[in-house]
């Protein structure tokens, strides 16, 4: 497409509790840019929280309203976009979000993402009724797909700031 960097939409995807969200709109702020959160949208349409979503409708439909959405965002231009952790799952999003924006993986550690299971399981479908073990393999299957990005911001020692901080430095 002919929009330079500096106009292309911002996609950041990573597993569920990367921080897509709170370090997405550190990064609009410090851009003067509207943010976007996916699964927010997506909530404000069918006015219940995602795990109703999936309890309610089933996971493929949350996926194609997923992808519905994601598209129609990926249209626009100079927007911060944070995408739901699977949201990669989709060859038809991936493909259209590299294609139309600029593409950061959230990178975390299985080490420092563990901590952090209790805080995201009410409010995580995809991790609810399963072992540990069972996440571990989600983890590190999704890691797989994430990894296929041009950006990667590792953010084991990072906070959000910092984090925010990297991506606009890669930007340049
Ligand atoms: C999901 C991640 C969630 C949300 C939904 C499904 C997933 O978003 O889209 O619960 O399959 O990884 P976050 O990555 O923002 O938690």
């Amino acid at each position: 497409s002919c929009i330079s960097t500096k106009e292309k939409n911002i996609v950041l995807i990573g597993f569920m509790g990367a921080g897509k969200t709170t370090i997405g709109k550190l990064v609009a702020e410090k851009l003067s840019r509207d943010f976007v959160d996916i699964d927010e949208e997506i909530e404000r349409e069918f006015q219940i929280p995602t795990t109703e979503i999936f309890k309610q409708y089933g996971e493929n439909y949350f996926r194609k309203k997923e992808k519905e959405v994601i598209e129609k965002y990926c249209k626009e231009k100079m927007k911060i976009i944070s995408v739901g952790g699977g949201a990669f799952l989709q060859k038809e999003v991936r493909d259209i979000c590299l294609i139309e924006c600029t593409v950061f993986f959230l990178d975390l550690s299985w080490d420092a993402w563990k901590d952090r299971i209790s805080l995201l399981i009410d409010s995580r479908p995809v991790l609810q009724g399963k072992s540990m073990d069972e996440i571990k393999a989600l983890f590190y299957n999704r890691q797989s797909i994430y990894e296929k990005n041009h950006y990667k911001v590792l953010t084991d020692n990072l906070n959000p700031e910092e984090a925010a901080n990297s991506i606009i430095h890669l930007l340049q």
